[in-house]
């Protein structure tokens, strides 16, 4: 193994990966390796990291181009953060938020599901994080996908699902209201990863408005079972963060959410993505 070990975070996905100092430059083949982990076990986490974000960002490109912002600048709380870095932060300055997403819980997602060409990965580094809550719940959707009953597969099974992002943490689009206000999309409510060629369940809590078939209660009763679902398997990690970890996940096969934490402890994280593709049945 190429100067590194791994330790796994959870019996169904997930690896802590120690003796990498992700500050400096990969060599081709530990690059390969950790692409390779990456790919087996969906998360990785890297402990004790001094990242600036330039370093940051360097390590990102290392696996493709960075993924861009959807959303316009001028949308943006204070419009502060630049085109493919997000500060996930509740500090306040004068008041207002300095980065995005600043308080509480947050209900499952996809990052991006609501994009033509979602990021394939999202690495989020902890400057400073609270002394409880705050946590990330990540689901492994192949598992998801492999345990849900069969009466529920074959209710989905070649169906698309409307992803839809109100840029808000726990409230969902109500379609009654014009969907075309915010950013959305249509997506094969099961996908096949591109690199894996895994099939993973494509559906979560926060964004998936509808499927394609059913009227508008059915299909909320079918997203709410298959969440519910998603829930009571055995497929979630849930990780508390430390000040100087990196998690990378795979944004195909993963959905993550935030607990909640108390308003006074600060929390700040920094966000890029790697850019994606279109994805299919
Ligand atoms: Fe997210």
């Amino acid at each position: 193994m190429a100067g590194f070990t791994l330790h796994k975070l959870h019996d169904s996905f997930g690896a802590e990966i120690r003796g990498l100092d992700l500050s400096a430059p990969m060599d081709p083949e530990t690059c390969e390796a950790v692409t390779q982990a990456w790919l087996d076990h969906l998360i990785l986490l890297f402990r004790d990291q001094d990242l600036t974000p330039e370093a940051q960002r360097k390590f990102c490109e290392q696996f493709g181009p960075l993924g861009g912002r959807l959303r316009k600048a001028e949308d943006r709380p204070e419009g502060r953060d630049a085109e493919n870095i997000m500060l996930v932060t509740n500090v306040r300055k004068n008041g207002v938020p300095i980065g995005s997403l600043p308080d509480g819980e947050m209900f499952f997602h996809h990052d991006k599901c609501y994009a033509p060409e979602p990021d394939w990965g999202t690495m989020l580094y902890a400057m400073e994080v609270t002394r409880v809550g705050g946590h990330t719940l990540f689901a492994n959707m192949y598992d998801a996908w492999e345990t849900l009953p069969n009466d529920l597969k074959d209710r989905i099974e070649g169906r698309q699902v409307l992803h839809i992002y109100k840029y808000l943490p726990t409230e969902r689009v109500d379609l009654k209201e014009d969907i075309d206000k915010y950013d959305h999309q249509w997506q094969p409510i099961v996908i096949t990863h591109p690199k894996t060629g895994r099939r993973a369940l494509y559906v979560n809590e926060l964004m998936s408005a509808m499927i394609e078939g059913y009227e508008e209660d059915e299909s909320r009763e079918i997203i709410d079972r298959l969440v519910e679902n998603v829930k009571s398997a055995d497929v979630i990690y849930d990780h508390k963060w430390q000040r100087g970890d990196l998690v990378m996940w795979d944004n195909w096969c993963t959905m993550h959410a935030r607990t909640d934490f108390p308003r006074d402890q600060t929390r700040m994280l920094r966000r890029y993505t790697i850019s994606g593709q279109a994805l299919s049945a």
